[in-house]
């Protein structure tokens, strides 16, 4: 991917393209930083050629200025339908354009505003998604990715930003665009090559690269002295053995005392209640809730933020096998409450029961679980929102916001108490499904079971969001990393 820098006035070498990002009926460098000089020059050649600013029109011709050595005008269409999404797709675009012509070198004026969002919003929502435009996922190709070309990224700054504020919103842009790779080179990663086991190497892995991050991993030995029947049943299937990865940085003097919790099912099968064949590989990705946990982390420990988050990620594969928990099959779990196994698909809930408990020894006020946990939820919002399910009224107003914000939005379900009868089981304390109706929210009151006392808790359900079967709002195939920019800048904001 290409390093993120920025560019003031006179680079050392010329630019190969500058790319100009307006919305239609805008003087498309008003807002950019140039001096009155080059402003005359461009304005010449915006006059010669003519762009109009549409929604998807690209037009270059040669730079006036020494900067670079050509201009490229990309048009962002009506200011007032501008989004998130139309904006990651401008720049997916810019990053198509740039390989295409050989460009290595490229420089990204944009003046742009979301509506609803602040100008330094929108700003910091621009530079972040520049910087991880051109995000492929090549691990497995052995011609590598199309993207690769472009090493340079230069950011010209805006009229009103001076270098430090620039500066400081790019090391922000950068920890973050760390963060996000992470997460989709997880999310992306097949399940043969991305075990539990190699799940928890490449958490330590993350921690290794950066101070403030301490990994333990609970092995089969550790969950069985915690009684923890829930992982360990969901796993039982499977030759590879589940395990809990247990995030944990600990500042001197914590303001606040978080756990972040990550559906981490390396493969889901359904298991003996097998799921179809067709579309079955795409749950390689039901490990997105633990990558954006493990993104997050390494996120609050670079920025050493004075919280104490402990990110949880219970880990295991779900496979039919003669060791398999078959339907009918009654578990303990970690807390004492015992499940009636309806369906072996409803799997992750069982294993987000028991980190739910767990999570109590760290004394959250705060918790928060990301999981692709139903077919259901993506069935009511699809792939424009995570589903959000929360006992805490405050919580679901400030993630609805800030979501909206940056471009990671969350939408809210209900968990009304009468969908806890649909769980009501014959033989055991409640059972893992319902019938077919509610699926996200009788998943969310389950979850509810399991959350300590007095926590304040929402479960975001991802299935629609933390990955995509194919290119949308602009946003790749495949991983997505949703939940990290969300996460961290509510984390940030919690120190307000
Ligand atoms: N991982 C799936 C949910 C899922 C489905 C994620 C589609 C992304 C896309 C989960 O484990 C699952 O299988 N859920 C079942 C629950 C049902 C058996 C109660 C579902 O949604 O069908
Ligand atoms: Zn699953
Ligand atoms: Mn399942």
């Amino acid at each position: 991917m290409a390093d993120l820098y920025q560019f003031r006035t006179a680079p050392e070498e010329p630019l190969d393209c500058v790319y100009v990002l307006y919305p239609a009926g805008t003087d498309p460098i008003a807002d950019i930083a140039f001096d009155a000089k080059e402003k005359r020059a461009l304005r010449a050649k915006i006059k010669n050629l003519a762009p109009r600013g549409e929604d998807g029109e690209l037009i270059s011709g040669e730079c006036p200025l020494e900067i670079a050595h050509r201009i490229t005008f990309v048009g962002l269409g009506d200011e007032s339908t501008l989004s998130h999404g139309k904006l990651r797709e401008a720049l997916r675009r810019v990053m198509r354009q740039a390989t295409k012509n050989r460009e290595y070198q490229i420089g990204l004026a944009v003046s742009a505003r979301i509506p609803g969002l602040s100008s330094d919003e929108s700003r910091r929502f621009v530079l972040r998604e520049a910087s991880i435009a051109d995000y492929t996922f090549d691990k497995f190709k052995s011609k590598k990715n199309e993207f690769d070309k472009i090493d340079g990224l230069h950011i010209f700054p805006l009229t009103k930003e001076t270098e430090e504020d620039l500066e400081l919103k790019l090391d922000s842009v950068r920890l973050l665009r760390t963060a996000i790779q992470i997460a989709r080179d997880l999310g992306n990663r097949p399940s043969n090559d991305l075990t539990p086991e190699r799940l928890s190497l490449a958490a330590k892995e993350v921690a290794d690269g950066v101070t403030g991050l301490r990994v333990t991993i609970l092995g089969k030995k550790e969950l069985q002295k915690d009684r923890m029947g829930g992982i360990l049943a969901v796993g039982q299937g499977s030759a590879e053995e589940p395990r809990m990865i247990v995030l944990e940085h600990r500042p001197k003097k914590p303001k606040r005392s978080v756990v972040l919790i990550g559906k981490g099912i390396t493969f889901d099968s359904g298991g003996i209640s097998l799921k179809p064949a067709k579309g079955m590989g795409d749950m390689k990705f039901d490990m997105a809730g633990a990558a954006a946990v493990i993104g997050v982390m390494r996120a609050v420990a670079e920025l050493d933020l004075p919280i104490k988050v402990v990110g949880l990620v219970p880990t295991a594969e779900n496979m039919p096998s003669g060791t398999a928990i078959k339907p009918g099959d009654i578990i303990t779990t970690a807390s004492g409450k015992t499940v009636e196994v309806d369906n072996t698909d409803a799997e992750g809930r069982l294993l987000l029961a028991d980190a739910l408990h767990y999570s109590a020894r760290f004394n959250p006020d705060l918790i928060i679980d990301f999981a692709t946990l139903t077919g259901a939820c993506v069935v009511a919002l699809g792939h424009e929102a995570a589903g959000l399910m929360t006992n805490d009224d405050e919580l679901q107003a400030t993630l609805r916001g800030l979501g909206e914000r940056v471009g990671e939005r969350v939408w809210p379900l209900p968990l009304y108490d009468e969908y806890l009868g649909y769980l009501k089981s014959d033989w055991a304390d409640l059972k893992n499904s319902g019938d077919r109706w509610g699926g996200a929210v009788t998943a969310g009151i389950f979850l509810k079971q399991f959350v300590p006392d007095k926590a304040s808790w929402a479960h975001l359900d991802i299935a629609g969001v933390g990955y995509l079967d194919k290119v949308h709002n602009g946003l790749p195939k495949g991983a997505t990393g949703f939940g990290v920019v969300l996460t961290t800048a509510f984390l940030v904001d919690l120190l307000k």
